[in-house]
């Protein structure tokens, strides 16, 4: 008896550490924040902390599995980047993302990053989202309401905008942080001119084989650009080709 009830403790915890038995949404977002903080993804209780807060959930279409470990569909041959993506790019910018910085989501399709972002700047920096579908924009601006971003979208700190990534945001420019959310075929010069000495573009650049780039600017202006690790993401490109294309 004592053995079976045993057994049984294990299998719950087992099932309930792979969330598939664990009761809310909050419980499951909080369990794939830890598992990425197992894996050693996620080392700064910063980035740990807003994943808590900002729940995946709110961000991923009925039917998808929001705290699976992998990039969902969103429709617009768009997906939503993976979670240990999205920890990756947190923790190579969270120098970039304190309070009163000023960050830019290039692609923001769903908002998910667009939102930590906002909650690392603060109301005293802002958080700017450029996506080039509208129907993605008007979905993530819905989405980021329920979330813990939600009165930054009214207190002006986050906004969204539908407009062509490669050229950037130029109205809030200089930013602390840029970070791109589709593959490039190269840098776009644009968000080099864009980014502010001192700060830093996290961005995916190639085709068919594509890295993870780290772009830092100096405080003189010097750029210097290293590779982080290989990724595959949907291409940057034009509206047209995107919802043509493979
Ligand atoms: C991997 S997806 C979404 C990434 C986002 N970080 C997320 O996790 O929800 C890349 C997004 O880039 C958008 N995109 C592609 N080319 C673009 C461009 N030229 N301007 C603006 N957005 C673009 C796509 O529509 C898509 O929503
Ligand atoms: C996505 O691309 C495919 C080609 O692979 C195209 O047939 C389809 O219309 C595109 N989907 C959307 C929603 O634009």
């Amino acid at each position: 008896m004592y053995y079976l009830l045993c057994t049984m403790f294990l299998l719950v915890g087992t099932l309930t550490q792979h969330g598939l038995w664990s009761s809310g949404a909050s419980d499951k977002n909080k369990a794939m924040v830890e598992q990425l903080q197992r894996y050693g993804v996620i080392k700064s209780t910063k980035v740990a902390e807003v994943m808590e807060t900002i729940d995946r959930g709110l961000f991923v279409p009925p039917g998808g599995s929001p705290y699976f470990d992998s990039p969902m569909a969103i429709g617009y041959n768009a997906t939503i980047s993976a979670p240990h993506m999205h920890a990756a790019c947190l923790e190579l910018l969270e120098d970039h993302l304190q309070p009163g910085m000023r960050a830019l989501d290039v692609g923001s399709g769903t908002g998910y990053l667009t939102a930590c972002f906002a909650l690392m700047v603060g109301p005293e920096g802002r958080a700017v989202g450029v996506e080039h579908i509208p129907e993605l924009v008007a979905s993530s601006t819905e989405n980021i309401k329920k979330s813990a971003a939600g009165p930054q979208l009214s207190d002006g700190s986050l906004s969204i905008h539908i407009a062509d990534g490669r050229e950037g945001w130029p109205e809030l420019a200089p930013y602390d942080c840029i970070h791109v959310g589709a593959a490039a075929p190269q840098i776009p010069e644009a968000l080099i001119e864009q980014l502010k000495p001192g700060g830093r573009m996290v961005i995916p650049v190639g085709t068919v084989f594509q890295e993870l780039k780290v772009v830092d600017k100096k405080l003189d202006g010097t750029v210097t650009v290293r590779d982080e690790t290989s990724v595959r993401y949907v291409p940057l490109t034009s509206k047209d080709a995107q919802l043509q294309s493979n």
